[in-house]
């Protein structure tokens, strides 16, 4: 072994590699149940691609045969349910512990100096995330496939003087069809994840460069030993690569029981419209995104249209995320994590959470009221960009 090692490291870096970012990767010790979900994340990252590739073996980027080729998988495929289980509820699944990592993020001040690079790659991680969560969407081919993507790509027909000319382009048609179908598909198992795995590398690398931050937002590096160890730290490797494994055991626990009890979510996780093959001369009564969407959609249709034309909701959804990209630098207090800052800071956070929740699902779920009285909701868009920027006051 010592031998294959030798010849191994002569040619590459693994050694150097595995001590840089595990064994002597130093992390600093208070880390709480918070920091498991960036492991998670990478879990649930590898789960996505393997089930997704089992998927591809059996699916049919085709419009006349797309739908049936997934009831295929469903009933004919051996261990197919589970595979497509595995994927359609690990969408949701990746978007809660992205949401709760980022969480952490903001409690813990993770995004402020000199962490902002890996916070904007986190940021492009979530824009790809959606954007791959959106087209694989597509791929079923039901009739929230189907509308969802024509109301979405419609919106890009919003921006002044290019938008319909834009909107014509990316779906290739006219109305969502068959050539749309086939591009999405492209994106979704190549082009998208691709992009996915290199900034994933890119995120972990800037991390590993300036360090963890942690609980109390201290900068272990500021505090070293006579061998030039940080006091405050311990090796990643062997104490939480451990740690980690209660995380994955949780979160599998967990995952299993949706996975296996209620893996549609009741509708949450694909909605019941998603069951009907897509059908271009027939709109669903109600067309709504997947849960981890909402919010974002919920303020679209909040901002009233000008003119006949949605833009302003469009601006204002894509402020909601901009505000998000630039926290680094609208926070501008010293003090990093939440159990140090003010009541400002504090107050701000709760109603930025509170706002997104229900933006979410109460939203969601009180469709009636949500059709006739939703520009009253415009309030709840004001109060979730704004205390975004949560930092002014601090
Ligand atoms: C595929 C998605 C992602 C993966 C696989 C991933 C992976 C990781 C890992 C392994 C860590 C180190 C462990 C930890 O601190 O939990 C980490 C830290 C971090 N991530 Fe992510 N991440 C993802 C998405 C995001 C997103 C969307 C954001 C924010 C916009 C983000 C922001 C951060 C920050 C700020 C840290 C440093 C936290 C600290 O030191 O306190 N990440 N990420």
């Amino acid at each position: 072994m010592n031998g294959f090692m030798n010849w191994l490291d002569a040619r590459f870096p693994a050694t150097k590699m595995w001590k840089e970012h595990l064994s002597e990767y130093y992390a600093p010790k208070n880390f709480n149940f918070w920091y498991f979900f960036g492991s998670l994340a990478l879990l649930v990252l590898v789960l996505q691609i393997v089930t997704g590739i089992f998927l591809t073996m059996h699916y049919k980027p085709d419009a006349a045969l797309a739908f049936a080729s997934v009831e295929y998988i469903m009933r004919d495929v051996e261990w197919g349910w589970l595979i497509r289980y595995l994927h359609s509820t690990g969408a949701s699944a990746f978007f809660v512990v992205v949401y709760l990592h980022m969480f952490r993020g903001l409690m813990y001040g993770s995004y402020k100096q000199p962490r902002e690079l890996v916070w904007i790659f986190g940021m492009l991680i979530y824009l790809v995330l959606m954007a791959e969560a959106f087209m694989g969407y597509l791929l079923p081919w039901g009739q929230m496939s189907y509308w969802g993507a024509q109301v979405i790509i419609s919106l890009f027909g919003a921006v002044p003087f290019i938008g319909e000319q834009l909107a014509l382009w990316i779906r290739g048609d006219f109305v969502v069809a068959d050539a749309t179908l086939n591009r999405f598909f492209a994106f979704h198992v190549i082009a998208m994840p691709l992009v996915l795995l290199g900034l994933v590398v890119a995120h972990i690398i800037a991390l590993h460069e300036v360090g963890s931050n942690n609980p109390d937002g201290v900068e272990i590096k500021k505090n070293k030993d006579a061998n030039g160890k940080p006091v405050d730290g311990i090796p990643f490797h062997p104490y939480y690569t451990v740690k980690d494994i209660v995380g994955v055991i949780v979160f599998l626990f967990l995952f299993s029981l949706i996975l296996f009890y209620a893996p549609e979510g009741g509708g949450w996780f694909l909605e019941h419209a998603n069951f009907v093959p897509a059908d271009p001369l027939k709109t669903p009564e109600h067309i709504a995104p997947v849960w981890y969407f909402t919010p974002f959609y919920a303020i679209l249709r909040a901002v009233p249209s000008i003119n006949n034309s949605s833009f302003p909701g469009v601006v204002a959804m894509g402020l909601s995320i901009v505000f998000l990209f630039l926290l680094p630098w609208l926070d501008r207090s010293p003090v990093r994590s939440l159990r140090y800052r003010g009541p400002y800071f504090k107050i701000a956070l709760v109603l930025f959470i509170v706002s997104f929740l229900v933006l979410a699902f109460w939203v969601r779920n009180l469709r009636q009221l949500y059709t006739h009285y939703l520009h009253r909701y415009s309030l709840l868009f004001i109060l979730h960009s704004l205390s975004s920027c949560q930092s002014i006051q601090n």
